[in-house]
């Protein structure tokens, strides 16, 4: 495995590749959820390539950015142990040398709603570094998972809206042996709030099983883990469909619902795709 850093490095590496790269993005800091999209990517391309890159303009003022989970050396192993072909890990500098910049604005209807609302410019910067990183790598294919559902869904619509002849790849979210959904996140847990952190997906399977039973009126399924999580501070609980709009009943293939979580300032995601 080839470890590049400087784009220089980088674009002499892509142009010695051929036209079959399957790229995943990350912020390091590297789980089994990150792990499954590597996986992905090495079976059905010639060449897979991770970045690890902790995107500063994604974090808004008040966020975690220097506490952010970095782990350098166990994520490199992990890659390698994976069987990725290259692993680019740019500087900030190298990404964003200059202080004013080119910026890319998500469609309104889709990024100023759910985490957008509460993460201000959070989807512009996340769209700011994707696209640096597709223009330099290039690939075929790119792997996100859909845990993160609304940020694959606006990569989707700029790939779309840019004409972009990028694949995007959207893969199952993967749980702990608790059901908890994977996230880098999840470290800020102590353990009476991980156990607490359980209710989630207890919720989430809790609709599952009703839709099992034939429900299909968002109401009522949203009305379930709220019931459940009567004693969390849920940011939002919500059924809507891929331009996240609300929808008053579920619809296969076109809509999902999406859950946010506040555990002791600790925002965990999770959500159901129809
Ligand atoms: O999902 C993430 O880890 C980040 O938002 C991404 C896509 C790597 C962009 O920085």
């Amino acid at each position: 495995m080839i470890i590049l850093r400087s784009i220089k490095e980088l674009k002499q590496w892509r142009e010695s590749q051929d036209n079959n790269i399957g790229f995943t993005p990350t912020m390091g800091a590297l789980h089994n959820g990150h792990l499954s999209l590597i996986e992905q990517s090495k079976k059905h391309n010639n060449k897979s390539i991770v970045s690890i890159f902790v995107n500063p303009t994604q974090f808004s003022i008040n966020e975690d950015l220097n506490k952010y989970p970095r782990n350098e050396e166990k994520d490199i192993e992990l890659c390698k142990n994976a069987g990725v072909d290259a692993i680019f890990i740019p500087s900030v500098n190298e990404m964003y040398p200059h202080s004013d910049e080119t910026n890319l604005i998500p469609p309104i209807n889709l990024a100023n709603v759910f985490e957008g609302s509460i993460r201000n410019g959070h989807f512009s910067g996340v769209l700011r570094i994707i696209i640096k990183l597709f223009h330099l790598i290039k690939p075929n294919n790119a792997y996100f998972g859909k845990k993160d559902a609304q940020q694959l869904l606006i990569i989707k619509k700029m790939v779309n809206d840019l004409f972009l002849d990028i694949n995007i790849i959207g893969c199952p979210i993967i749980r702990d042996c608790n059901n908890l959904a994977l996230s880098s996140r999840n470290t800020y847990l102590d353990s009476a709030s991980y156990n607490l952190a359980l209710k989630i997906p207890q919720s989430i399977n809790l609709v599952k099983e009703a839709i099992k039973k034939g429900e299909v009126e968002s109401n009522v399924l949203e009305n379930i883990i709220k019931k459940n999580l009567l004693d969390f501070d849920v940011d939002y609980c919500n059924v809507v469909n891929y331009n996240l709009e609300p929808i008053q009943k579920i619809q296969k293939d076109s809509s999902l619902l999406l859950l946010a979580v506040r555990i002791n300032n600790v925002r965990l995601l999770d959500n159901i795709w129809f």
